[in-house]
């Protein structure tokens, strides 16, 4: 019988920061939460375990591990290893209870419907930066042969076995990451050839396929639009690790610049970064590789930021283009530059959250549709706000770190989603960041205090 576990909307910790001190020092990127998730829904595919190593420890994680219990998966845990043996094939329902906490809940879909003939999720709904629709990856799955309804809130598909087929998966704002993860996935056990054109060229997919090619899968072109597939009757055992986290390296990248800070960065996935390092060189932050012998997709790079910002003008955009998941960020950092920025977000228009927060904080920040217009304001005033969501949770810590006074950042359990425990990370640089936790009573309690010494260097502004 499903248990119920604490929402983690119940907690309502939150962070203290007290802005201008520089971060320096070295730290180490963790693996990578989007690549983990469908990673491990991929041990549904499979009778035989699976091994990794380099698991964040993240909500998200837990919340997936959960999941797969429920699934009749077996997880044993300790530190980044993890492994994952299905034991049972009875229950193939991802409930709502788990889907309304986690969105990537979805990632089940394709494997479970591949590997059991049916599935039911429940349907995941909206997200606070707007409509997140799943069209294209229940038209990927029917077109694999899949029947496919919506019962009581739940997509219930079935299937005899899948069948190979050519499969268009690019929408109105390009293609998906996680429904060319389900679609890939289920036809790993398809009869036959499945061409997916139009496909997610993000590294985390290349990362998925990796994993299946190991279990005995017959996938080609992973990382590019076109993803060739040829249909095996089961997969096997593999080890795999997953790769760094290019978002967490990019917040770390940007944490630094907004406080004129040196920091070397381990496991950085400086191949996945491209566009956001020469967003940031523009900007005038240096991001430079220390040792050439090491392979960019994991290397150590030394991040300094020493001189006054420039603005700077992008767009977000399907990888290898500038990531949704650094925007809002970015755009914290870009408050501090000298000069009017433009930010244009392609993926989800409506990812815009942060700006009102900003905004309380003293950015100038005018939207226009999904553009918009930062006007530097060289220095930002702590202030309470609210995260709404993962990465603006993120953009309002970068705003604090920089900020004069304090800023008390609430509700942070979404950036416990997917950062592991950010305020230690942030203290061991110089930080002077706390969390605040309200388990103790309907009071505030400071349970970490970290003080540090580093004195933020501002720029001329
Ligand atoms: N879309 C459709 N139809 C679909 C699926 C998507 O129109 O069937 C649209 C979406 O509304 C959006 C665009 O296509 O406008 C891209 O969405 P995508 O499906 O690629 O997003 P996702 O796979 O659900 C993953 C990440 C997100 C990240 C996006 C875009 C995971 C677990 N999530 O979501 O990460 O923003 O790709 O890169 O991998 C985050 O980590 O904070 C996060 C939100």
């Amino acid at each position: 019988m499903a248990t119920r576990r604490k929402d983690p909307t119940e907690q309502m910790d939150a962070f203290s920061i007290h802005g201008g001190q520089r971060l320096t020092g070295k730290i180490s990127v963790d693996g990578s939460k989007n690549a983990a998730l469908p990673l491990l829904a991929a041990g549904l595919l499979t009778d035989e375990p699976l091994q990794f190593s380099s698991v964040p420890e993240l909500s998200d994680i837990e919340n997936m591990v959960h999941l797969l219990e429920e699934l009749g998966c077996t997880i044993n845990r300790k530190n980044d290893k993890l492994t994952i043996q299905t034991t049972t094939d009875s229950q193939s329902h991802a409930r709502y209870d788990i889907v309304k906490t986690m969105r990537a809940s979805v990632c089940v879909l394709g494997p479970l419907l591949a590997k059991r003939g049916e599935v039911r999720v429940s349907m995941p709904g909206g997200c606070s930066f707007g409509d997140r629709p799943i069209d294209l990856h229940l038209r990927g799955l029917e077109a694999l042969g899949a029947t496919i309804r919506l019962d009581g809130g739940d997509i219930v598909a079935t299937c005899d076995r899948l069948q190979g087929a050519t499969i268009f998966l690019g929408g109105p704002f390009g293609s998906t990451v996680l429904g060319t993860a389900n679609v890939m996935s289920a036809a790993t056990l398809a009869k036959g050839k499945t061409v997916i054109e139009s496909a997610a060229c993000e590294p985390e997919i290349a990362d998925l396929a990796t994993l299946l090619n190991a279990m005995g899968a017959k996938i080609s072109g992973a990382g590019t639009p076109r993803i060739t597939i040829e249909g095996v009757d089961s997969l096997g055992s593999a080890n795999h690790m997953v790769m760094p986290d290019r978002i967490v390296a990019g917040t770390w990248a940007i944490a630094t610049a907004i406080t004129q800070g040196d920091v070397l960065i381990e496991h950085f996935p400086l191949d996945h970064l491209l566009a956001v390092t020469d967003v940031l060189a523009t900007v005038g932050v240096r991001i430079h590789q220390t040792d050439l012998s090491q392979n960019p997709a994991s290397c150590t790079v030394q991040v300094v930021s020493d001189a006054p910002l420039s603005p700077v003008m992008f767009t977000t955009q399907p990888f290898p283009g500038f990531p949704t998941d650094l925007q809002a960020q970015m755009m914290a950092l870009l408050c501090t530059a000298n000069g009017n920025s433009i930010i244009t977000e392609k993926i989800y228009p409506e990812r815009f959250m942060h700006v009102p927060e900003l905004s309380r904080m003293g950015a100038r920040l005018v939207k226009h549709g999904s553009t918009v217009v930062v006007q530097g304001v060289g220095e930002l005033i702590g202030a309470p706000v609210m995260a709404s969501d993962l990465r603006a949770s993120a953009s309002l810590i970068i705003a604090g770190l920089a900020a004069e006074g304090e800023t008390i950042v609430s509700r942070v359990y979404h950036l416990d989603r997917g950062y592991a425990s950010m305020e230690k990370t942030l203290s061991q640089l110089g930080a002077n960041i706390t969390r605040i936790s309200d388990s103790d009573s309907g009071d505030v309690l400071p349970v970490v205090e970290t003080v540090s010494t580093n004195k933020l260097v501002q720029s001329d502004s």
